[in-house]
């Protein structure tokens, strides 16, 4: 073979990627007897795999030996069934098939003339989300790399639509919860961090619309230009969904931009438990959703829908000569000019594949088991003396601590703060902490489907074993 052109045979291409897929069918069929994955130090991989740049090349089959010894299992499986740490990624098989689509063919998706049925799809797709949320047919969007790119390009729509992109004097408001990449979105966009306001949170940890009009007021008086109020459909701490319904109200009185960060939280519109809970996401201007968090999608698709289809397509207008003749007709989409990517993969075929093989009514249901499993870990843990929940399990979050009888605050801090790396380092499951007012917490995120209820009983057991072996009363934390 003409190794020259970078060519294998068709006999090598078949086996290797026979191989490969052998590997992902134990992977996604046998998920649950593999281990949580592991996160070892920069020593070890370093001894690994540190080497030169190879001058000639290896069997193929021995560079995949390498990656099944050294490189994946030393990663963590955030698709794992008892993965239930920051924001587990439960991909699923259709999702990654298309993936290896979208590659093979390298369907370029940043203009109608390269990519037409690809812009298609997207199209197709972006609508469902569209309508699944309420919005108007007015509304546009794209699928992004993740969720602070999709950030980025709905705040670089409410910049230009309220601003014409002039930041000075301008200000921002969420709560103190919101995702740190809007304050990075913000900071590329040109403006300083001065101009977000994070306000404190409730005692729910929302954005509370009172003290919202406040804030506005006292800007306004100071002669500041409030353009943007950024509302959380699911808070990466603990699932909590700010008042849609009561923010927009302030939104619409006070002619700012509502943009909703749902990265996590909105995809569970797609069942009626979501819809119930996400109440005046309708009512966004600009709206993030990441079909990469809880739409089962492998890495990497996050997504913005924006009401008013012109802001977006202005806000990131450009033109240059090389591309006219991509330009085509009225109708023919160029996605490129929707968002900050001019080349792009075709990210919208996994999630078209994944909804028209399963249907939406099965991923519904695949949603609302996360929604379960939290609600069940949340009934465990009151049952049993020595565990507090902190917040109650919303949109598939569950915050809690131990609290054994007797043990003073700072006890009570170290032994929560010791609980989530000991259960990873023993290999029950992968649990993380957080901190809410000030004070660490223990954070539970079952969205896999795959997910059962005894790898909840059983991790719930776990946790209480350990904090009986890390707790002796009276010990110096
Ligand atoms: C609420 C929220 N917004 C934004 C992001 C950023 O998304 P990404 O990591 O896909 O860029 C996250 C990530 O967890 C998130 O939970």
């Amino acid at each position: 073979m003409d190794r020259d052109a970078l060519q294998l045979s068709r006999e090598e291409m078949r086996s290797l990627g026979y191989r490969i897929v052998d590997l992902l069918v134990d992977h996604f069929a046998d998920g649950e007897r593999h281990s949580t994955g592991r996160s070892p130090g920069r020593e070890e991989l370093e001894d690994q795999l540190r080497e030169a740049l190879p001058e000639d090349g290896t069997d193929p089959h021995a560079v995949l030996d390498q990656v099944e010894q050294d490189v994946l299992p030393n990663t963590m499986r955030v698709d794992h069934p008892r993965f239930f740490g920051f924001v587990p990624s439960p991909n699923n098989f259709i999702g990654v098939l298309a993936d290896a689509l979208a590659s093979g063919f390298n369907v370029f998706s940043g203009t109608w003339i390269s990519g037409a049925a690809a812009a298609q799809v997207e199209l197709v797709v972006i609508d469902w989300l569209r309508e699944l949320c309420g919005l108007p047919d007015t509304a546009a969007g794209l699928f992004t790399s993740g969720g602070s790119m999709a950030n980025v390009t709905g705040l670089a729509a409410a910049r230009y639509a309220v601003l014409d992109d002039d930041t000075d004097g301008a200000v921002a408001y969420c709560s103190d919860q919101t995702h740190t990449s809007v304050d990075r979105a913000l900071r590329l966009l040109g403006f300083s961090p001065d101009q977000l306001r994070r306000l404190p949170s409730d005692d729910q940890f929302r954005l509370d619309p009172t003290a919202l009009t406040d804030a506005i007021a006292a800007d306004r008086a100071e002669g500041r230009r409030p353009f943007c109020v950024i509302a959380n459909a699911g808070t990466t701490n603990t699932g909590a969904v700010d008042p849609l319904p009561a923010l927009a109200d302030v939104t619409d009185a006070e002619d700012l931009w509502l943009h909703v960060d749902g990265a996590y939280g909105a995809p569970a519109v797609v069942c009626e438990r979501g819809r119930e809970r996400l109440t005046g996401l309708d009512r966004a201007d600009s709206l993030t959703m990441d079909p990469h968090k809880w739409l089962f999608q492998p890495f990497e698709i996050g997504g913005v829908l924006v009401r008013d289809e012109r802001h977006l397509r202005r806000a990131f207008r450009m033109g240059a000569e090389y591309l006219e003749d991509a330009v085509g007709e009225d109708d023919e989409v160029n996605f490129s000019g929707y968002g900050i990517q001019l080349t792009r993969s075709f990210r919208a075929l996994k999630l078209w594949m994944t909804l028209k093989v399963f249907g939406r009514k099965h991923v519904a249901e695949a949603v609302r088991r996360g929604f379960e499993r939290a609600e069940q870990a949340e009934r465990l843990f009151r049952e049993r003396p020595g565990w507090a929940v902190v917040t109650p399990a919303q949109m598939g979050i569950l915050t809690f601590r131990c609290v054994p009888e007797g043990a003073t605050e700072a006890e009570v801090d170290a032994l929560n703060g010791r609980l989530a790396p000991a259960i990873s380092e023993e290999g029950t499951a992968f649990v993380t902490k957080t901190t809410l007012d000030d004070r660490p917490v223990l954070r539970f995120c079952p969205i896999n489907p795959r997910t059962t209820a005894d790898d909840v009983r059983e991790t719930v057991q776990a946790l209480t074993d350990l904090a009986r072996d890390h707790y002796s009363p009276g010990a110096p934390s």
